[in-house]
């Protein structure tokens, strides 16, 4: 039976433990490409993607395998994202999977993302196949992380392969033992259509292209479909399957993985973790787990100064139908004009987001301190969802708010375990549990307003423990919390794009080092400038920049007038990226200087 001879996995690791390496060498191996295609076509294939070294989309490959067996096997390799913002599209793609490959790097051992994997792979009921990487090099200790793999997760890895992705070491052995570990898929090939939406992305050929994995029936073109979360129907206009390149197929069965053609226009009626059926004879419950993707941090975007407000719309347009968890609305601020209120998965998805607005459309953009949403039980009984700080009303309406709190697992070298947890106390986290992996390495346990999290508490923590903590954290859900609302005048005038909100007991602090770095970051003008940090109408802090002694022209005499237009182009360079508040010109820098926390 064609089944038997499938196989469907994904590759699970911490960042940079060697995923996507290993993934290019099994392509390699079993001669889908040369290496010399390879480095051409790589799993991930974003330039960002690559820049930042991290997999953002999921992508997958069909790759055939001549086992020792004698038979000749399908396999199926999912890719996953690599980064806590994309859990849910990481959690959809192992859904389509009957098993894992866990990647551990042989120098650090086990690490926060790697447990937090292991679980995702585990609620699946994943078979989960260890393999252990970069054993060549001189710092790898494979029997420790044996060793730690049995104690800390309960795998058995005494034959885990022992590979190095880098140079191609016995990669043959991990494809056996994919063949070997790894279940073959089942569901009845006869039954109504069912299957898993756990990728898709915008081609501006084809439309949107769904990866799907079929568990019961079957799909071909011609047949009319139907998402089960939206009822929306399709005509199916083609089938395929990826290896090198997509290619059409006449039809994919259940146990397969392949692409979906169907005139769909927008990544949003095609969600990940949707279920697709077959509209005439539709099965009678969709897969399990599907759930719409929530932004969890929301920020301002707007055009810098002289920049199109409309271009930014048409961009920001372009990027959602490719990224359907991206959000945005219109929003007016008095310090910025027009702009977008947009939502992100997290503060990682809202750089990339950020970064692409710049690079891939060449706009200037001034982007305000990102925002969680909070909630808020005002005295007349109304509820409101918050991820603006300038719409929250006035202190005397408000009964109550609520901000959301992340579970965090923080893993560490025994070392720095008081470094963590100073700063984890210091960002109002409130100790969980604490759990030795081995000797020297750690687990904490936190519960943490996402709040904390989102101003680089991330950064902090890698910067205090040398690089060697790891994080990894989920949303817990509301909790009540005293909560004020933190205003920057400058020049007496309120500038609301920099209001934030945070903890009653943070204010005075976090109030002076704003005041401080402003005052850095906003040169000086011919007159003084306050700038004032406030809660409600009480100033906490207050910082000046001190008036401009002479005139920059003064130094030149009047005489050299080449000089002079120099000076003045320079000014002019300088003032690209000045926003006007008042009569003062603000950086845009100065609007990331409330993201800074010590
Ligand atoms: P993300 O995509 O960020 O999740 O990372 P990844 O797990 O896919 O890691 P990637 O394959 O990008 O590898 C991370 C780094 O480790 C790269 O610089 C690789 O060259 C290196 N690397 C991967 N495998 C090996 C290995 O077997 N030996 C050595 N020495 N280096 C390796």
């Amino acid at each position: 039976k064609k089944q038997n001879n499938i196989r469907n996995f994904s590759i699970i690791a911490h960042i940079d433990h060697g995923k996507s390496t290993l993934a290019d060498r099994l392509i390699e191996k079993t001669g889908l490409l040369t290496s010399r295609e390879m480095q051409e076509q790589v799993l991930d294939s974003m330039d960002l993607e690559r820049e930042r070294g991290i997999t953002i989309k999921l992508k997958n490959v069909r790759l055939t395998y001549k086992a020792k067996d004698g038979e000749e096997y399908i396999l199926n390799l999912i890719d996953t994202p690599g980064h806590v913002d994309f859990n849910y599209e990481v959690s959809r793609s192992l859904a389509a999977c009957e098993g894992a490959l866990l990647v551990v790097d042989a120098t650090q051992g086990i690490e926060a993302q790697t447990l937090a994997n292991v679980y995702l792979a585990l609620e699946q009921d994943l078979e989960i196949v260890p393999i252990i990487n970069k054993i060549d090099l001189p710092s790898a200790r494979p029997d420790e992380v044996k060793k730690e793999l049995k104690e800390v997760i309960g795998i058995d890895a005494e034959d885990a392969p022992l590979v190095s992705a880098k140079e191609g070491l016995n990669i043959e052995q991990v494809l056996e033992e994919i063949i070997k570990k790894i279940p073959a898929p089942k569901g009845d090939v006869n039954a109504p259509l069912k299957a898993l939406i756990f990728d898709s992305y915008y081609d501006s050929y084809k439309g949107v292209v769904c990866y799907i994995r079929v568990f019961e029936g079957c799909i071909k073109p011609g047949m009319e479909i139907k998402m089960m979360s939206s009822n929306k129907t399709y005509e199916v206009t083609e089938v395929g399957i990826t290896t090198s390149k997509q290619i059409a197929v006449d039809k994919l069965e259940a146990g397969e993985v392949g692409y979906v053609l169907a005139s769909i226009k927008n990544v949003k009626d095609a969600r990940v973790g949707d279920t697709i059926t077959d509209k005439n004879n539709p099965t009678e419950i969709p897969l399990p787990g599907y759930k719409k993707v929530v932004p969890m941090v929301y920020c301002g975007i707007y055009p810098a100064e002289g920049e199109d407000f409309n271009s930014l719309r048409d961009a920001l347009e372009k990027l959602q139908v490719n990224d359907a968890s991206l959000v945005f609305e219109p929003e007016n601020s008095a310090a910025l004009g027009f702009g977008f209120r947009c939502g992100f998965l997290g503060l990682l998805h809202m750089e990339i987001v950020q970064e692409r607005l710049e690079r891939e459309f060449d706009l200037n953009i001034v982007t305000t301190a990102p925002s969680v949403i909070y909630r808020i039980k005002k005295k007349d009984g109304e509820i409101l969802s918050i991820q603006n700080p300038t719409n929250i009303p006035e202190e005397s309406e408000i009964e109550y708010m609520e901000e959301p709190i992340v579970s965090a697992s923080i893993m560490t070298p025994a070392d720095y375990v008081g470094t963590v947890m100073e700063l984890c106390q210091n960002r109002r986290g409130v100790f969980k549990n604490m759990e030795y992996l081995e000797e020297n390495r750690v687990i904490l346990y936190y519960d943490m307003p996402l709040n904390e999290v989102i101003y680089d508490f991330f950064d902090a923590l890698k910067s205090r423990t040398k690089g060697f903590a790891s994080l990894d954290y989920e949303l817990k859900g509301y909790q009540q919390s005293d909560l004020v609302k933190l205003d920057i005048l400058i020049n007496g005038e309120l500038v609301d794009a920099l209001s934030i909100i945070v903890h009653k007991d943070k204010a005075y602090e976090r109030g002076r080092t704003i005041a401080e770095r402003l005052k850095e970051e906003i040169p000086r003008h011919q007159f003084a400038i306050p700038i004032q940090a406030a809660v409600g109408s009480k100033i906490i802090a207050r910082e000046t920049v001190k008036a401009l002694r002479k005139d920059v022209l003064a130094k030149c005499y009047g005489g050299d007038v080449t000089r002079k237009k120099k000076l003045l182009e320079k000014q002019k360079e300088g003032k690209k990226r000045m926003r006007q508040i008042g009569a003062v010109e603000i950086p845009q820098e100065a609007f990331l200087a409330v993201l800074k926390y010590d």
